[in-house]
């Protein structure tokens, strides 16, 4: 076998993390479809009751699942309950949650201060479809927090991107969107372009194709490679009169954890206030998870408009978007008219309020501490065993990706061990570690993750490890 050695990494933004190994040997093929193959008959045999709960509720459920995402071969894991850090599956087996719905339960599973804010507004009422004092405050809240002038509530972080997308077709009177290759933002007709396509269909590394999702009919699209500004030049340069907006995460987090290279998305911004277009940050994932201000704040570029869900709800469904008063304005005169039945929903407004309050930057820096431990420590591991991984985080969220190099698109994200990733998800999901699902998602360190939970994933990498060199 073959030693790698590589002494240059890249420079990310130095708010974020990431660890290359300087040597790596490359894993038995042979060796590692056997391990999988053992994996997923334990997982067959010790979790029948989930397999009877997904065969019954293929009859009501397409994929007995009620979002695409959340199932996964052979069948998922069903959840009986959840508190802390912690479920129950319907096996009756205790596992670490490391996804915390992909990152919504930042401030844990049934967080008292929730819990109580939501009770004592059941006392008040459910919906009352109709502004609210409660409206009102948790708007304050999250506009100080984030840096921006105004907001408005949406449900669902789909919705938040579908109308931020609208909001700067209004305001610039143009259709077209760019996004990122790879990017993912909920599925919305006109982000459902180019999410993770197949490499035969989407072309040049440095001119994407944009390939349209199934069944969705986006409009006018364009494609960019993450971290390359020449290339998002290029396309405003010859398209700037059809383009509306660009739709960017600040940091990917739908392919593992993607890092702006220094300087990437200032240039972001240059480019975009230079062809006068409208920059969307996407925070639907970063937002609290970044930091107590969101990702823009902390990476020092902002955006005309952001989208925000998940972390800011406390697990209630809650997403908003907003920005600058300027950009805002198609929703104030009209041109773009914001509606939704729940929208302001006073349980999502008493969850904002406990979420406010609990993610003081004390408890986020102790989160990230955690999580920067946990980061150190399996990169030790990965150097122990010269395993081809390496480590990325970004605030509370982290992953282990199966590359000796680092990932800084959707090409170099492409090009990653899948083979090694859908073994470690079965074996992490087989030791009682809740993942979530997919190759390419992260963990999460919320308010309820302590000591002992890093120290139990820590060594369960540690057992993977052995177990992957034999
Ligand atoms: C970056 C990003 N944007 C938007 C969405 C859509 O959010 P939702 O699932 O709440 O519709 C997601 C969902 O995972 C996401 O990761």
């Amino acid at each position: 076998m073959t030693v790698q050695t590589r002494m240059k990494t890249q420079t990310h933004h130095n708010q974020t993390f990431r660890s290359i190994p300087t040597h790596s040997k490359p894993l038995d093929t042979a060796r590692l479809e056997k391990l999988f193959q053992q994996q997923l008959d334990l997982y067959k045999s010790n979790l029948k009751s989930s397999s009877d709960e997904y065969l019954t509720a293929l009859k009501t459920i397409p994929l007995g699942a009620h979002s695409t995402f959340q199932s996964f071969d052979p069948y998922p894991i069903s959840i009986k309950s959840a508190k802390g850090a912690w479920m129950v599956d319907v096996d009756g087996r205790k596992m670490l949650d490391l996804s915390m719905g992909f990152g919504s339960m930042l401030v844990g599973h049934l967080n008292p201060l929730v819990m109580a804010e939501l009770k004592a507004t059941l006392d008040i009422g459910t919906l009352y479809t109709a502004p609210s004092p409660d409206s009102r405050d948790a708007a304050e809240r999250l506009c100080r927090r984030f840096g921006i002038d105004q907001i408005r509530f949406t449900n669902s972080g789909t919705e938040s991107t579908m109308y931020a997308v609208r909001t700067a077709r209004a305001y610039t009177g143009k259709e077209g969107v760019v996004k990122v290759e790879g990017g993912y933002h909920g599925s919305g007709d006109a982000l459902m372009v180019s999410t993770k396509p197949s490499l035969d269909k989407a072309g040049p590394e440095d001119a994407p194709n944009s390939v349209i999702g199934n069944a969705s009919v986006p409009g006018l699209s364009y494609v960019v490679p993450y971290n390359n500004a020449e290339a998002l030049e290029r396309v405003f340069e010859k398209y700037s009169s059809t383009i509306a907006c660009f739709i960017v995460e600040p940091v990917l987090e739908n392919i593992g954890i993607v890092l702006p290279d220094e300087g990437y998305l200032e240039k972001v911004r240059e480019l975009c206030d230079q062809y006068k277009i409208v920059l969307i940050f996407d925070e639907v994932k970063t937002g609290l998870t970044a930091g107590p201000q969101g990702a823009a704040q902390r990476l020092g570029v902002i955006p005309d408009l952001i989208c925000l869900a998940k972390s800011i709800g406390g697990g209630i469904p809650l997403a908003a978007f907003g920005g600058k008063s300027e950009f805002m304005k198609p929703v104030t005169d009209g041109r773009m008219p914001h509606l939704g039945t729940f929208n302001g929903h006073i349980l999502a407004m008493a969850a904002v309020r406990a979420v406010d309050t609990l993610c003081t930057p004390e408890a986020l820096a102790k989160a990230e501490s955690l999580n920067i431990q946990a980061l150190t420590r399996i990169r030790e591991i990965i150097d122990e065993y010269e395993l081809p991984a390496h480590t990325v985080g970004f605030g509370v969220k982290g992953c282990v990706t199966w590359s000796d190099r680092p990932v800084r698109n959707y090409r170099d994200y492409k090009a990653t061990d899948f083979q090694i990733a859908e073994l470690s998800f079965l074996w992490s999901l087989n030791h009682g570690i809740m993942t979530p699902p997919g190759l390419d998602e992260q963990w999460l360190i919320s308010l309820a993750h302590d000591q002992a939970e890093v120290d139990f994933m820590v060594n369960d990498f540690r057992e993977l490890a052995k177990t992957l060199r034999g």
